[in-house]
């Protein structure tokens, strides 16, 4: 298929587009690059044997949006492109709406009026808020506790509107747990900007020496050890289910929210006794106050993305720190470790965006 990838330079994205490359399908990515480098669009080109057509797109932008499928014919539209920090969600919710939420619109215009009617979309394990009961279920109750998780679950409900008045158009709305760990090549990984909010990329680069020490956000949850539990998946698993999302959409013709967990909750500590293990490093951490707006124990019952996709995550925790410490270890700083190979990138038909 010839699959439109918005936000495809990011994270999950970036693996998104090595899985789906790998099954045959042509991949054209569209991103603004606010939350990422188009240093890994030659990474890709490594990993995947030939450039990838890029467009610097901001899904903001409706008129440059509706530029992206005029011309050019897709089968289907995944969708990854969102702020995500949780903390500058709620310093700067009107950012977060019109990123999040208008471009979500300006995306589901053009392609209702370029007649494509397959989505795959990034939700989150963040629209259950703090559950009643785990493992969670799909049908568990829908609560959310920042603007961040707002956006999601408003975009859940935008798009459950349109497949409701739209016989055709059919949406996967994939509910990820903890997406964490890297590529087993170690040349794409997860890069963020400034100090980590997540517990892996934390972790990584204490370990590396980046940061002196891990602060623990509690000791005191009632869990195995104290402190806070997580359904952590590797992104290699989190990137298969999205291409498995698609075949399902082409072969039942039908809608569905979905669960991508491993169905196994780890502690914080049990996380960093792992990475340990797995990097033969240190991680000196001290137990500190709970963080706002955590809760104790997190973990999906991931029956049915079984059920319905085939799927299942096949990394447990220990290949999840291997594979996160090979891409830190080999990029300290990320994507600024490599030089910026135009011609690497080149063959790309647009607007590559390698001047950035
Ligand atoms: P990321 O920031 O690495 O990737 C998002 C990509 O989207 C970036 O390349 C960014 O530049 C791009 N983008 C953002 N706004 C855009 C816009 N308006 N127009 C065009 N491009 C834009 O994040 P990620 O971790 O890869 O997350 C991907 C998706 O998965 C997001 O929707 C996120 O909300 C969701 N998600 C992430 C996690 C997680 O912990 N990483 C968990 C659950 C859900
Ligand atoms: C995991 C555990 C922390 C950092 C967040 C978003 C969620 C989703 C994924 C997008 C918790 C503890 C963390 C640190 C720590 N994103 N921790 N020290 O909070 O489960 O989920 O990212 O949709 O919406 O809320 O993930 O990695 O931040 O935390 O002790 O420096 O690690 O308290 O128990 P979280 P996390």
């Amino acid at each position: 298929m010839h699959i439109l990838v918005c936000g495809g330079a990011g994270y999950i994205g970036s693996h998104a587009c090595v899985e789906l490359a790998a099954r045959g399908h042509q991949v054209v990515i569209a991103d603004s690059f606010v939350n990422s480098s188009p240093r890994v669009l030659q990474r890709l080109q490594t990993l995947v044997g030939a450039p990838l057509a890029c467009h610097r797109v901001d899904l903001r932008d409706r008129g440059a949006v509706e530029g992206l499928f005029t011309g050019q014919r897709f089968d289907a539209v995944v969708h990854f492109a969102a702020l995500k920090a949780v903390g500058e969600s709620c310093q700067r919710p009107l950012d977060y709406f019109d990123n999040n939420i208008a471009g979500t619109i300006h995306l589901l215009q053009a392609m209702q009026a370029h007649g494509v009617h397959r989505l795959v979309f990034s939700s989150s394990a963040t629209v259950y808020g703090d559950p009643d009961a785990v493992p969670v279920r799909e049908d568990a109750p829908l609560r959310v506790t920042n603007p961040y998780g707002r956006t999601k679950l408003v975009m859940e409900q935008l798009i459950g509107d349109l497949c409701a008045s739209d016989p055709g158009f059919h949406a996967v709305n994939l509910r990820y747990f903890n997406p964490v760990g890297a590529h087993p090549s170690g040349l794409i990984g997860e890069a963020p900007g400034g100090v980590p909010n997540n517990l892996m990329p934390y972790v990584c680069q204490v370990a590396v020496g980046q940061r002196d020490r891990l602060a623990v956000f509690g000791g005191d949850w009632p869990t195995v050890d104290g402190t806070g539990v997580r359904d952590y998946i590797h992104v290699v698993d989190l990137a298969r289910a999205h291409a498995d999302a698609l075949d399902f959409l082409v072969r039942e013709g039908r809608s569905a929210n979905i669960n991508l967990g491993t169905g196994r909750g780890t502690s914080v500590l049990e996380l960093v006794r792992a990475f340990e293990r797995a990097s033969g490093r240190m991680v000196a951490y001290d137990i500190v106050a709970r963080r706002a707006g955590d809760v104790a124990e997190v973990y999906a019952d991931p029956s049915l993305a079984h059920a319905l996709l085939g799927w299942h995550a096949e990394h447990d925790i220990d290949a999840m720190c291997r594979d996160a410490w090979r891409w830190q270890s080999n990029n300290p700083r990320g994507y600024e470790d490599g030089a910026v190979d135009a011609d690497a990138a080149g063959g790309a038909p647009v607007d590559a965006a390698l001047s950035r």
